[in-house]
């Protein structure tokens, strides 16, 4: 089966025969996927399956044994994180990578790089109204959803070209997560490219254009949306 997911758009992320892992252990065993500018990835896989891993290597936080992940065509694998961000990577890691005791405000500061010269705070409080009532408010203080929308918000802050979303689902109210997925959807209209790690398949399915399911280290099932059901991810859940 092929492993890659090739989005007709120009590609903003590629992995190539990623071989990654901790110590002598292989967690990734030639993972290949693309992303393209303007669409939704969703990458699926039972717990430990690696997919934080699969984030972790193509944000920079960890380097491949093998293989080589592309930003735009460029060749970035040997490329520290700091420097992949300034080429337009995004990492929203999971457990939100908030400021806690800082106030939102000091957040969305800290979140905006000196090399971002578009992004505004006025322009983040009008996608995400609630952060605008509380940029006084100690990050840590407020409640989970709102400090999801605060770590989503370093996605337009930074203007990035790939963003990469790992569980924003996690632990939140249904609502909560329409909210998040409609701004994910935002982010995406306006062409960056984004690859999500969701555990909701059906929703995912649904916000996604493409899905990869992550298997014992490999990619076991990867298509279109309308060519894959939860029916087919259920079954390579289980392979
Ligand atoms: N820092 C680390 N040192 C050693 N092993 C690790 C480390 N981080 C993760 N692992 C192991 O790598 C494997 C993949 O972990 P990873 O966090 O990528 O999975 P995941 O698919 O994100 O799972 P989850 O759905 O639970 O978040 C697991 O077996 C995990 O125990
Ligand atoms: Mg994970």
């Amino acid at each position: 089966m092929s492993a890659t997911a090739a989005p007709a758009a120009v590609t903003v992320l590629e992995l190539r025969d990623v071989f990654a892992g901790y110590g002598e252990a292989d967690v990734l065993r030639g993972v290949s996927l693309a992303v393209g500018q303007g669409s939704i990835v969703t990458l699926l896989g039972a717990n430990g399956a690696g997919k934080t891993t699969l984030m972790r290597v193509a944000s920079g936080l960890l380097a491949p044994r093998s293989g080589a992940v592309l930003v735009e065509d460029e060749d970035v694998t040997a490329r520290s994180a700091q420097q992949r961000a300034r080429a337009g990577v995004c990492l929203i890691p999971e457990g939100r990578g908030v400021f806690r005791s800082l106030s939102v405000r000091d957040n969305l500061e800290l979140f905006r790089p000196p090399w971002a010269e578009r992004s505004s705070i006025e322009r983040v409080m009008e996608i995400f109204p609630i952060l605008g009532r509380r940029l006084e408010q100690a990050a840590g203080t407020m409640s989970g959803g709102e400090q999801q929308m605060l770590a989503l918000a370093r996605a337009f802050l930074s203007e990035a070209r790939i963003v990469l979303v790992d569980e924003v689902s996690m632990g939140l109210a249904p609502k909560l997560v329409d909210q998040i997925f409609e701004i994910l959807t935002t982010i995406a209209s306006e062409g960056v490219a984004i690859l999500l790690v969701e555990q909701y398949v059906r929703r995912a399915l649904e916000i996604a254009d493409h899905v990869c399911v992550l298997g014992r280290g490999e990619i076991v099932l990867s298509g279109t949306t309308d060519q894959i059901s939860h029916v087919d991810v259920a079954g390579a859940y289980l392979t």
